[in-house]
């Protein structure tokens, strides 16, 4: 990354902000919805072994809106099953967002939340230091894996808390997107490796295989308008530059070159696609699910 350009998870309101902005201008959560409601109850149905208790941790859980959506599945796929739920996330905004949530819904006594305020690293020190025997059916990592500084010892920590027949399911940018075609490009000037690791599946899937490790893999189609992105000074515009390029304030801290390179590059055909007018990104996203070590 650039010495002069800060890194946008460095200020957890904006990054906030962007997000949100992000989540209102793509399918993100949309095309996730259709893949918890068509593919994850198959996946949910076989963990468990049949107990009455099944163990689930949720890492980078944000609001929780994604969760608590899988969390239903799990339900309707094993009825009059308790869960006790980890939620490690570290933004103390986002892990109020979820607990307000929670508080506002009906239904959801079967399941007992332990609310973790830490990055995933935190939580595996904790868990170490406390020396956790507990074992998980399912864990989830959804959009959080860049955010982490060794995305491989971060799974296989996570893997070898998985119980029999537990998953571990992975979603991120797919490499095929108009996302992994950026970071292939500007990895060195956009990324820093310290805070970020602009990882795909692709690279994930890339680790898997050269440890042997088995997994079953999808891909979701998703979109994202980028048009605002293309007007000088548009303030959403900015948050969304700020999103795609994971830099604080990129429109007024990049230089002119990396400013111009980066934009040419969103409308590229291997990014966008162009049609009435609104630029449409390639947000398709992959999921990866893993099964406990043999
Ligand atoms: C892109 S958001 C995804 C939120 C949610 N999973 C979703 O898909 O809507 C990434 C989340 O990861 C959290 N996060 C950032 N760094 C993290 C880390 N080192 N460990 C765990 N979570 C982290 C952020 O606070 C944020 O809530």
């Amino acid at each position: 990354m650039a010495s002069s350009l800060t890194s946008l998870v460095n200020d957890d309101g904006r990054y906030q902000k962007s997000f949100q902005l992000f989540l209102e201008r793509s399918s993100e959560h949309q095309c996730m919805q259709d893949f918890i409601h068509n593919k994850l109850p198959d996946i949910l149905a076989s963990i468990g072994n049949g107990k009455s208790h099944l163990n689930v941790i949720g890492v980078g859980s944000g609001a929780g809106d994604i969760d608590l959506e899988m969390l239903s599945e799990l339900h309707q796929k094993h009825p009059g099953v308790t869960v006790d739920n980890e939620v490690v996330e570290p933004s103390s905004q986002q892990l109020h967002n979820y607990r307000v949530s929670v508080s506002q819904k009906k239904d959801l006594d079967y399941i007992t939340f332990t609310w973790n305020k830490m990055t995933a690293s935190e939580f595996e020190e904790h868990w170490k230091e406390k020396k956790m025997t507990k074992k998980a059916d399912f864990i989830h990592m959804i959009q959080m894996l860049y955010y982490v500084k060794d995305p491989a010892a971060t799974i296989s920590f996570f893997q070898s808390l998985l119980d029999k027949n537990g998953k571990l399911l992975i979603i991120l940018v797919s490499g095929e997107s108009g996302w992994g075609k950026l970071w292939r490009t500007y990895r060195h000037q956009l990324c820093n490796p310290d805070i970020s690791q602009c990882v795909t599946t692709e690279d994930i899937k890339n680790i898997l295989d050269s440890k042997g490790v088995r997994y079953q893999n999808y891909e979701l189609p998703s979109q994202m308008d980028i048009t605002e992105c293309f007007t000088e000074g548009d303030e959403k515009g900015e948050l969304l530059l700020d999103f795609l390029t994971e830099v604080l304030n990129f429109s007024k801290t990049a230089s002119p070159e990396l400013k111009a390179g980066v934009l040419k590059l969103l409308r590229h055909p291997e990014c966008s696609v162009e049609s009435n007018g609104k630029v449409i990104f390639n947000n398709n996203l992959g999921v990866i699910v893993i099964e406990q070590l043999t």
